[in-house]
């Protein structure tokens, strides 16, 4: 258990119009800060005003990128109360990630008491109005100053904290997307299945193209063969063809999101067939021209759900479901979204 300072800030800042936040555009009034010293150990976690860093222009995050960053939310429930959804699971993701990229773990019951804390600090900034919440980012950064390619011996972990509304402008609408088939997003043995600042970065260009296009995300393919599908955006991935359920098997480049593991989760309690697997381009397309292809839609934290209305292939286009919601991308939003802010009972104990 942490021994948390908690400085509070002396002017607080005016709140945005609830109805007009965007997503990640404005921060609340404190951050979370704890440093790391080799031989010391995680040390001195606070809570204090959000402010500016002072960093040597030579930490290690500036020149070699290593760094990583979670992402969860807290929803504000009818009765007033805060929701947390799945904490621990970001915890272990966190640890996760700093293995891969040889940052020093935290243990995840430190990660969650951070978290409420600073989420308690701030918590009339949870927003109520329909479909917003409070963005929580915890991040961690390797701050020795060298330009040595070594792991850095300090680093800071840091949670900031964002009201925000819906991630897509478009909300729950279906969304085109351009399967890319030149850039890929991550490879097996590389850093998709961790959650590092350089996999985002890397991925804007192909983003940046399908936008220009009028595509408003990209579907990215395995790095190999560009034949299997991995992701979509910055999401986890799922298709029903014929009554089944399928999503790309992580097999190494691809982000175990929580909302993926979570819509998994409830389809088996549905009983509705579910399968982790390789899925090609070509089983896609000839679903969609069988008339088989009945749902496609992304997860993530930040757009829960985005459901696919249609796919740009080598030059065709490929409509799913009439470019309308199907009935169960709404029943799996509905449901996910109904627990996060307490009016659907949750059964998995996933609320905290
Ligand atoms: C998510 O939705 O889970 C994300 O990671 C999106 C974030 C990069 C804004």
């Amino acid at each position: 258990m942490l021994t948390i300072d908690i400085i509070k800030a002396k002017q607080l800042k005016d709140k945005p119009d609830p109805n007009n936040l965007g997503f990640g555009n404005y921060f609340t009034d404190h951050m979370f800060v704890m440093d790391y010293q080799e031989g010391m150990g995680w040390h001195n976690p606070r809570v204090k005003p959000y402010e500016d860093l002072h960093l040597d222009p030579s930490a290690v995050v500036f020149h070699y990128g290593q760094e990583m960053f979670e992402g969860l939310k807290a929803y504000r429930r009818q009765d007033g109360e805060i929701n947390l959804f799945r904490p621990d699971m970001n915890g272990k993701r966190l640890n996760n990630t700093n293995d891969r990229i040889c940052m020093p773990q935290i243990p995840v019951e430190d990660f969650v008491q951070a978290v409420r804390t600073l989420v308690h600090t701030d918590a009339s900034w949870v927003p109520e109005e329909a479909g917003t919440s409070l963005y929580i980012r915890p991040f961690v950064i390797a701050t020795e100053p060298t330009l040595m390619v070594n792991p850095s011996k300090s680093y800071l972990f840091m949670i900031i904290l964002s009201p925000v509304g819906a991630y897509y402008k478009e909300g729950l609408n279906p969304v085109r997307i351009y399967v890319e088939d030149t850039y890929v997003r991550a490879s097996k043995g590389g850093v998709g299945e961790a959650k590092t600042g350089g996999s985002y970065g890397a991925s804007m260009i192909a983003q940046k193209n399908a936008k220009n296009e009028g595509f408003a995300q990209v579907l990215w393919l395995d790095a190999i063969e560009h034949r299997y599908v991995e992701e979509v955006g910055t999401m986890n991935i799922f298709f029903k063809i014929r009554g089944k359920v399928y999503t790309p098997a992580l097999s190494g480049s691809i982000l175990p999101g929580i909302t993926r593991d979570s819509v998994i989760s409830l389809l088996k309690s549905w009983d509705i067939p579910i399968y982790e697997e390789r899925i090609s381009m070509d089983t896609i397309i000839e679903a969609s021209k069988n008339g088989d292809l009945e749902e496609v839609f992304g997860t993530g934290t930040a757009a829960v759900i985005s459901p696919v209305g249609g796919i740009h292939f080598k030059g065709l286009d490929f409509v799913v479901h009439n470019n309308e919601i199907g009935p169960i991308t709404r029943r799996i939003y509905d449901t996910l979204t109904g627990m996060q802010y307490g009016n659907v009972k949750d059964d998995f104990g996933w609320i905290e």
